[in-house]
């Protein structure tokens, strides 16, 4: 019995140390330990024995069974230990690595345009105000001066919408919820999207940004209008700009003007870019027409105010050398990236 014994234990061992996977220990275990097993078997013989015998090869069975069990709970940790060590080698990734090339974006040409615009305004004193690109005919045209009948409305050739709306032709409609929303004296700017039935050209597109201006206080004159754009062209080129004053019309002022900026590259002498006049015209502006004033429902006797509205995309393409205006709007991101400030 004793040699059993010794031989049930090395072919134990033996096959154990073939084992190389956890799952392969459920066959150790029933070959050795199951009810069909080896030790099983050898239990089995016990009644053939003396009592006497009974007891000691009995014991010696139950002590080599815990041997057993406690034998392959070691392997079976062992084991786990080291699939677990090769599971982290062979599946390890570098979380430090972007797998991607990174691809961050930048501000495009007008918003910089704008957001600079915006920035100068507000820091004197100014309020930046919203409007909507689906506008009425009483906030595009009426409340601005401009009856059904006048003539002007033809200036803005327009995108009507079946129900009478239509999509903003300029920014000054803002002008006029502007009044709606504070009380005088203000100073608001607006900008945003406008819109006009333009044929596209290097210069023109159906849908451009205009930045609009207001300020209304007692006693205001044209010369009030003359600091706020010199000031804000100087910010804008970051250079003395020297500007002039020529009447132009728009109903919604009086007097209006057109305001020219000198030439920045041939100061006046005339070159490609000025297409040799020497100014550039920028902004149309004036008084505020005091009907103008009536519909925000101010007194046109106490306040007066100037206004004026430029285009950001001309704006733009002068200050960072663009020429044609279809890039500036084809949503090409390499484009953009040119005049990234990061
Ligand atoms: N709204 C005018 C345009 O689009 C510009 C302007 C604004 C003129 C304010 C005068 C005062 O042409």
């Amino acid at each position: 019995m004793e040699k059993e014994f010794q031989a049930l234990e090395k072919a134990f061992h033996q096959t154990l140390d073939t084992i190389k996977q956890v799952k392969d220990l459920e066959g150790v275990k029933t070959q050795f330990l199951g009810k069909k097993g080896k030790l099983t078997g050898m239990m089995k013989q016990l009644k053939d024995l003396s009592n006497e015998k009974k007891a000691e090869i009995g014991k010696k069975i139950n002590q080599l069974k815990g041997e057993f069990q406690s034998s392959i709970q070691e392997k079976s940790n062992a084991l786990k230990k080291t699939e677990f060590q090769l599971k982290m080698e062979n599946e390890w990734i570098d979380i430090t690595i972007n797998p991607y090339e990174s691809d961050s974006g930048s501000i495009h040409p007008i918003s910089l345009v704008q957001q600079r615009l915006e920035d100068i305004f507000v820091a004197m004193g100014f309020r930046v105000l919203d409007g909507p690109h689906i506008e009425t005919e009483y906030y595009n045209f009426e409340a601005l001066n401009i009856p059904s009948y006048h003539p002007a409305r033809d200036m803005q050739d327009t995108f009507y919408f079946e129900d009478g709306h239509l999509l903003r032709t300029h920014t000054s409609p803002i002008q006029i919820r502007g009044m709606e929303t504070v009380k005088p004296p203000f100073r608001i700017v607006g900008p945003g999207k406008v819109f006009r039935c333009e044929r596209t050209d290097a210069s023109h597109d159906s849908c451009f940004h205009q930045f609009e201006g207001m300020m209304v206080d007692r006693n205001i004159s044209v010369a009030h209008l003359n600091y706020f754009m010199k000031t804000m062209l100087a910010e804008i080129f970051e250079s003395e700009v020297e500007v002039r004053l020529r009447p132009g019309y728009f109903p919604f002022v009086e007097p209006g003007f057109e305001l020219d900026m000198l030439c920045l590259l041939c100061k006046g002498k005339g070159c490609k870019f000025c297409k040799q006049v020497g100014w550039i015209e920028l902004i149309g502006c004036g008084m505020v027409h005091p009907n103008v004033l009536r519909s925000g429902n101010i007194d046109p006797v106490e306040f007066s105010g100037f206004a004026f509205g430029l285009g950001i995309d001309r704006l733009a393409m002068m200050k960072y050398d663009i020429t044609d205006i279809r890039p500036l709007h084809g949503g090409n991101l390499n484009f953009s990236r040119l005049f990234s400030v990061s």
